[in-house]
């Protein structure tokens, strides 16, 4: 099947979060299955930057609106990934994070930006498209290219199908009723059944209603989603279209998150020559300047700083872990205020607590590997990467049941399956309790190292998800 990936973000040139490494593993997976798949992405600096000779191969134009015309150019990635790179250099050639700008601020334009991404993905899925390739499955993620699935609806003639999978309900993409007529979406888009939402055109919604299938990246987010708990505004559209809707668990990139061959770390190891992991504790406990200690345990998080990973309970009960005792690591960013609260907790406590704030893959691998534990109390979790890398890298998850966490984290009061601990409400009382559960669990070798070999051993690649994938596009 000829299948085309549109996304906001790529791993590893262009990343904010579990999006971004999905975008770079998925299609590959799916390639690796006989698949051609082809990803189209904003051509930002560091993809101009990898791709230097990137050929145009066409100039979509007569887009509709106020819609520009931008080039597309051919690049084929080092794992034999091929590239479509939508470069137009006054929406995308930014640096930094591709949705913010240097204030910490959305872009006010980012409905052109990603209205023009969405409308080139469907351009390329319809009769207009002057390319030699046509897919036969228009793949999108995120609301950045929820409006491609309502423009392949108003386009003539033949058109591809299109997924369109839910990582995250939270970002929505509301932007005002001018933007109808800007982005070339005809008036009777306007209403219920297409892409407004309270007034407000929604790129998310768009998608959730005119995909010919919506996935999520859990099977537990698909049916959380669809209560008006937690379907933010979205449930009801959900439950309508519960019968396209389902959901299909991530993997991770095992070449790239694999302790016996990262090359981030200081020692390699194995599930069964585990000894190593002793050095990379050691090492991370020097980095951060936290006292070396290998009688007390060695917490660590690695997430994006928000409500969403419920990271203000984490620092509510965070003085109590620390007299435990335990020490504790985090690597985020994000909101401002977290990222206060954190660093002054840090400077507090200085020999158990440290807490570095940016985006630095190399050191979230160090941390994956040197940490005894994983925390991850989020309020809700599509799917969640972190606890897979955890998982992997012997370093058990203490997480809450939610989403893609409850998918992959099995408490360890199971003997036989257990890999971590997972807690129910999202309070810190509870959270706290899982992590005092975590912490005497970790005083018994016997039962760590039980854990530890539970976790390790989890098939976490990609291979049944691409399979998933491949079902769900020959159905279309
Ligand atoms: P989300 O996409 O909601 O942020 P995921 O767990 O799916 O959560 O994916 C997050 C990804 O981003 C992981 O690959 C994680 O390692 C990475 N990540 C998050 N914050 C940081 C950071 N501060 N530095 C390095 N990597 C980070
Ligand atoms: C989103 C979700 C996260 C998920 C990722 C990749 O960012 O917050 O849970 O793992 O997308 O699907």
């Amino acid at each position: 099947m000829k299948i085309l990936f549109a996304t906001s973000e790529i791993a590893p040139w262009v990343k904010t979060g579990g999006l971004g490494d999905v975008a770079g593993a998925l299609p590959v997976a799916l390639r690796a299955a006989g698949h051609d798949v082809r990803v189209l992405v904003p051509a930002y600096p560091p993809l101009l930057q990898a791709f230097p000779d990137a050929p145009e191969i066409a100039r979509p134009h007569w887009l509709g609106g106020l819609l520009p015309t931008p080039g597309l150019r051919e690049a084929m990635s080092a794992d034999g990934l091929p590239l479509l790179l939508l470069d137009y250099p006054p929406y995308f050639a930014r640096l930094g994070n591709p949705y913010l700008g240097p204030e910490g601020r959305d872009w006010l334009d980012n409905h052109q930006r990603f209205g023009l991404l969405s409308r080139v993905a469907a351009w390329i899925g319809a009769e207009a498209s002057t390319l030699a390739w046509q897919p036969d499955v228009i793949h999108c993620h995120d609301w950045q290219t929820g409006l491609a699935p309502a423009y392949l609806n108003y386009l003539p003639g033949r058109r591809a199908k299109s997924l369109f999978t839910v990582h995250n309900l939270a970002f929505q993409g509301l932007f005002d009723h001018a933007s109808l007529f800007e982005l070339g979406l005809p008036d009777t888009a306007w209403g219920m059944h297409g892409v407004e939402y309270f007034g407000y055109l929604s790129f998310l919604k768009a998608g959730l209603q005119h995909a010919d299938a919506i996935t999520t990246v859990s099977p537990s987010y698909a049916s959380e989603i669809q209560t008006d708990a937690e379907g933010m505004g979205m449930a009801g559209l959900l439950r309508h279209r519960s019968e396209q809707l389902t959901g299909i668990l991530n993997g991770i990139d095992t070449a790239l998150w694999n302790p016996a061959t990262d090359p981030h770390l200081v020692k390699t190891y194995t599930a069964r020559h585990l000894e190593g992991k002793a050095a990379n504790k050691a090492a991370l406990q020097s980095q951060f300047g936290l006292e070396q200690r290998t009688d007390l345990p060695l917490l660590a998080v690695v997430s994006r700083l928000t409500e969403q990973k419920g990271l203000d309970l984490l620092l509510d009960v965070a003085p109590q872990i620390l007299k435990l005792p335990a020490q504790l690591v985090v690597l985020g960013s994000g909101g401002h205020e977290l990222e206060h609260g954190w660093t002054a907790l840090a400077r507090k406590h200085r020999s158990r607590c440290a807490v570095s704030i940016g985006f630095d893959e190399a050191q979230a691998h160090r941390i994956e590997a040197g940490a005894d534990i994983f925390l991850m109390p989020s309020r809700f979790e599509p799917c969640g990467l972190n606890q897979m890398y955890s998982l992997r890298y012997g370093t058990p998850p203490v997480v809450r049941a939610t989403g893609g966490l409850a998918d992959t984290v099995i408490d360890a009061a199971d003997r036989k399956n257990g890999n971590g601990f997972v807690f129910g409400p999202a309070t810190a009382a509870a959270l706290l309790q899982a992590v005092q559960r975590a912490i005497a669990t970790w005083r018994d070798p016997i039962l760590w190292r039980r854990l530890q070999k539970h976790g390790m051993a989890r098939d976490s690649s990609w291979e049944g998800a691409a399979r998933q994938y491949a079902a769900l596009y020959a159905s279309l």
